[in-house]
């Protein structure tokens, strides 16, 4: 994003607000404010909820996942990178890769049952090709969604994230045959120049298609 210049020369970028305000509260990432916001808005949680959290590194979603199911819930939180321990008893992680082979399998070994939200902030590495990052958010929002769909009880929620491209529609159409609703999102932490929305399921479908 080109800024405006403050009168000290340096970038003015007004949404770095909740860079410091991550900070100020104890939050490792800004995302948390991302989550909070769409866990608020469509009232997504009651305490004794068991929540799948992909892309959870470093930690802020699951700060605010953890708070909002309480202690009778339960986070379970996947990366390919280490996520430092959160110190809290309802939060569990692990260090996977959601596109691997075999990645369904282990999953299920170290966390059964199914659950009531799947959250994904997923995100690739950016090249700065538009149509290269574009085509790997969708594979990993996908990835998350085939996820939600195996794993996320009827009537459960799904929010992942996606950079906005040519496959928007297509997808969102894919999630409407899934969920009841379907809500886009650009939460307020969002930085001015992201490319970045979610898209938010509610209410399962009890029935799926299959295929
Ligand atoms: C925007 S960050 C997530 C921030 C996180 N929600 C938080 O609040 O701290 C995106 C994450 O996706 C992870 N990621 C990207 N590709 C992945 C993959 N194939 N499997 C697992 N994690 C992946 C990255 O390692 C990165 O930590």
């Amino acid at each position: 994003m080109v800024g405006t210049r403050s009168s000290m020369g340096k970038p003015y970028r007004p949404k770095d607000h909740y860079f410091r305000k991550a900070k100020a509260e104890g939050f490792r990432a800004r995302s948390a404010f991302k989550i909070e916001e769409i866990v608020r808005r469509f009232s997504l949680l009651r305490s004794g909820a068991r929540v799948l959290d992909l892309g959870a590194a470093p930690g802020g979603f699951l700060q605010v996942l953890s708070e909002a199911v309480g202690p009778k819930g339960e986070v379970f939180g996947v990366d390919v990178a280490a996520i430092r321990p959160l110190g809290r008893a309802n939060v569990r992680t692990a260090v996977l890769d959601v596109l691997a082979e075999g990645f369904d399998e282990r999953l299920e070994a170290l966390v059964g049952g199914a659950f009531d939200l799947v959250v994904s902030d997923l995100a690739p590495k950016t090249t700065g090709i538009r149509g290269t990052d574009e085509a790997r958010s969708l594979a990993l929002a996908e990835t998350a969604l085939r996820l939600a769909l195996s794993r996320g009880k009827p009537g459960s929620a799904f929010v992942t994230k996606l950079f906005m491209g040519g496959d928007f529609e297509p997808f969102r159409a894919s999630l409407r045959e899934a969920y009841e609703e379907v809500k886009v999102v650009r939460p307020e932490a969002t930085r001015g120049a992201s490319v970045e929305v979610y898209l938010v399921g509610l209410r399962r479908r009890a029935s799926l298609r299959a295929g």
